[in-house]
């Protein structure tokens, strides 16, 4: 699925959080959005999921408007650096949360469930864990089983706020790795949120470099490199 973002514009009260933001991601690839702390990303991550209104501007999935479609019909996983793990169930059991929750019509049966978990452990290379609960993984391995929660119902669009922040540097990369890699088996189109440069590097197709609210510079890793239109650009990327 493809996603395009038209002039979009979001203000709390006096303060502009959006000024105007556009950009496009092509179906099956993943766009980052990069910036420092307060540029707007997380702001401009939940209007595309529909967790937030924008004040203007509108949202297109595969050419389809949805800026007025509610978050629940979106089609979207999403991994957030906080949105912890149900403490109080399985590593399957939080798999298999978003397909117990689909419309009877369209709810695999108990048998088809286990097999999907089943499929989705192999897939983060956890298939051992099935049984355990969130405090018996380690962080990273929590943040694996979110991302086989959030795209066990076979989400058209991932969305990624900050997936890795909270752990160490070796396994984040580990971590981004396996990520890239299973965006790329599954093809969906994925946006993720990070303020590390050498991380939006490492994975991106498209990286949108925000600052204040505003796209500075969008494109692939080496056009940015080799083309930075900004000092602010120059800066971030530590050029
Ligand atoms: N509900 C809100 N009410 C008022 N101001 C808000 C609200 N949500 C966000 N903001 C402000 O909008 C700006 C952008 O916030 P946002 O969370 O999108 O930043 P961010 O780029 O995700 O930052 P970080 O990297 O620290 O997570 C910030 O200045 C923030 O204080
Ligand atoms: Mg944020």
């Amino acid at each position: 699925m493809s996603i395009d973002i038209k002039n979009i514009h979001k203000r709390f009260g006096e303060f502009t959080a959006l000024n105007d933001v556009s950009f496009s991601v092509n179906s099956g690839e993943l766009a980052t959005l990069l910036g420092p702390s307060g540029c707007g990303k997380t702001t401009l991550l939940r209007i595309i999921a529909g967790l937030e209104t924008s004040d203007t501007g509108r949202i297109y999935f595969d050419g389809t408007d949805v800026t007025d479609t509610p978050v629940q019909q979106r089609g979207i996983g999403f991994v957030f650096q906080n949105y912890a793990l149900f403490r109080h169930k399985t590593v399957a059991q939080n798999i298999a949360f978003g397909l117990e929750l689909l419309p009877k019509h369209q709810r695999p049966t108990g048998g088809e469930i286990d097999k999907r978990v089943a499929q989705l452990l192999d897939l983060i290379q956890l298939p051992h864990t099935k049984d355990r609960y969130p405090h018996e993984l380690s962080g990273g391995q929590r943040q694996r089983v979110a991302l086989a929660r959030a795209i066990a119902t076979n989400p058209k669009l991932l969305l990624l706020d900050e997936p890795f922040g909270a752990l160490d540097a070796k396994v984040r990369k580990e971590l981004r790795t396996s990520l890239r890699q299973i965006q790329k088996d599954i093809g969906i189109t994925s946006i993720m949120v990070t303020h590390d440069q050498e991380e939006a590097v490492a994975v991106s197709d498209t990286i949108v470099i925000m600052n204040h609210g505003v796209v500075e510079q969008l494109g692939k890793p080496d056009e940015l490199f080799a083309r930075p239109n900004s000092e602010f650009v120059v800066d971030f990327l530590g050029l």
